[in-house]
């Protein structure tokens, strides 16, 4: 795709890390009372929408969500606090690091839950992708965040590479699409 056109503009960091806090009420727990896995997923993937959205200006897609661990478990009547922040922006996605804490709210104890990277891709309103800002990074921690997303890509660009090498083509899947095939 052809992005030649007007010098990209740059950003700071700071100027699209977001931050949003949620009480866990009893709809966002199983039966034990702790908050399901996709919805804490849903929460992270939403605030990292929100930076992705303020350093684009544009609408964005989620394109993927690395490896996550859910750390600790967060209880009905736990506050959740997620911070996102941009890492890296490349040519029309970037990549967004989000990380979760969990604050009871009697004890006021804070409690790292889960971090997450994910990548969205910028696109306009007829959903074709567009360019993104360039990110400068200014302090020793934004640079080597980063370095370090320049690497999580390419890992993921021969992980793309890999799985669309091996995809069979979609007449020879027709009815017999299995689970471990995807
Ligand atoms: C994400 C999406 C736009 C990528 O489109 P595509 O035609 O596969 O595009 P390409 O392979 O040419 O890659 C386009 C960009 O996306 C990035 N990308 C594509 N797949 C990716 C993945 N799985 N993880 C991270 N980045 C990815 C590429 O690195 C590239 O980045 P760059 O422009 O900064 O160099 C497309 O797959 C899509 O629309 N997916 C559905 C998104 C969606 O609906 N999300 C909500 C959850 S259902």
């Amino acid at each position: 795709m052809d992005f030649s056109g007007p010098a990209v503009p740059v950003r700071k960091i700071s100027e699209s890390q977001s931050e949003m806090t949620e009480l866990i009420l009893p709809n966002d727990t199983n039966t034990l009372g702790n908050l399901l896995g996709g919805r804490l997923m849903h929460f992270i993937d939403l605030v990292g929408a929100m930076a992705a959205y303020r350093h684009s200006r544009t609408h964005v897609v989620t394109a993927s969500m690395d490896h996550i661990d859910f750390i600790a478990p967060v209880h009905v009547g736990d506050l959740l606090i997620l911070k996102s922040s941009l890492n890296r922006a490349f040519n029309t996605s970037m990549e967004v690091g989000v990380k979760v804490w969990v604050e009871n709210t009697i004890a006021g104890m804070h409690r790292h839950v889960a971090s997450a990277y994910l990548t969205f891709v910028a696109v306009d309103s007829q959903g074709r992708r567009v360019p993104v800002p360039q990110l400068a990074p200014e302090t020793e921690e934004e640079k080597r965040h980063y370095a370090d997303a320049g690497r999580r890509r390419e890992l993921r660009q021969k992980e793309l590479e890999r799985k669309r090498a091996g995809r069979p083509a979609e007449a020879a899947i027709k009815g017999s699409v299995r689970p471990g095939n995807v």
